[in-house]
């Protein structure tokens, strides 16, 4: 078998199209849906992130915001701008990216988010909402897994699931969601991690395979059932000195090796992160019609 490749950057199109109306409808009522990103420190790969998210409001002609801070901002400080931000109109919604230097405490700062404008999906009460099946702004990236499985027309239905990561940004959500008495959804789901037993064995059980470990090609063609899709979320930089850059980004999944026994499975780059940041967008856009009711 030979596996069809899931088309990230296809998929993100056609969700950042399908917003276009949505913004436009925005635009005519003089309201421009608006991002800001909060990024502390120095870490290379956050950077990247906010800058992929920055530019992709601005594609959109979405109005956006960087605000940049050294990894020593005292916490109250961090905390006085994210009061701004839920108090300034301009911003439909905002985050702040993750992880956080130490010692600021990222949960005294999600806490402060509002929920109507945590387009993250992380504040506990939008965490809440989704596991109980009433949702208020989605996690970007199992809500972006959910849309590839959806357009691929992969149903999870009654199908064999399993999450390997357990992850508050990933395995947690995605659990939550694909257990859900919903379309897209109905799985039977399995969340391994580092100490599960006989983690091979499990994961050969998956009809669906989502990795989301965070350690590059940890996933090998001998742990995946033959027709499995696979799905990886991970972003993994590893040294490569033939490259200007020194580095090449590499998934959880061994995808050479799988290639020839999954059904269908995602390429890194090019799959869920660019999901990733469609996703921010769709929340963002849904963050301003909710606050324009
Ligand atoms: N760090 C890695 N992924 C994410 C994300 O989706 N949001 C934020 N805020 N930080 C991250």
């Amino acid at each position: 078998m030979c596996a069809q490749l899931i088309d990230g950057k296809e998929v993100a199109n056609n969700i950042k199209n399908q917003l276009r109306g949505r913004i436009e409808a925005l635009k005519k009522r003089g309201i421009t849906p608006g991002l800001a990103t909060v990024l502390v420190g120095d870490d290379p790969a956050s950077a990247t992130y906010v800058r992929s998210k920055a530019k992709a409001c601005e594609k959109l002609g979405l109005y956006s915001e960087v605000v940049k801070k050294p990894a020593g901002i005292p916490q109250l400080e961090l905390m006085a701008i994210v009061d701004r931000l839920n108090n300034d109109p301009k911003i439909s919604g905002f985050l702040v990216q993750s992880p956080l230097p130490a010692p600021l405490d990222e949960l005294a700062v999600t806490l402060a988010i509002k929920p109507e404008k945590d387009v993250d999906g992380f504040h506990p009460v939008n965490v809440g909402m989704m596991l109980i099946g009433t949702p208020g702004l989605l996690p970007c990236t199992p809500h972006g897994i959910i849309k590839l499985m959806e357009y691929y027309q992969i149903d999870p239905s009654g199908r064999e699931v399993v999450i390997v990561g357990r992850s508050n940004i990933v395995g947690k959500p995605m659990a939550a969601l694909l257990m859900q008495k919903q379309k897209m959804a109905n799985a039977t789901v399995t969340v391994a991690h580092s100490r599960t037993r006989n983690l091979a064995e499990v994961v050969r059980r998956a009809d669906i395979l989502i990795a989301a470990i965070g350690r590059p090609k940890f996933i090998t063609a001998d742990m995946i059932k033959e027709g499995a899709v696979v799905i990886d979320v991970g972003v993994n930089r590893v040294e490569d000195t033939n490259l200007e850059k020194g580095y090449r980004l590499v998934g959880d999944v061994d995808f050479d090796a799988c290639f020839d026994k999954a059904s269908y499975i995602t390429p890194v780059p090019g799959g869920v992160g660019l999901m990733t940041i469609a996703m921010l967008m769709y929340n963002t856009v849904s963050a301003a019609e909710n606050q324009n009711k």
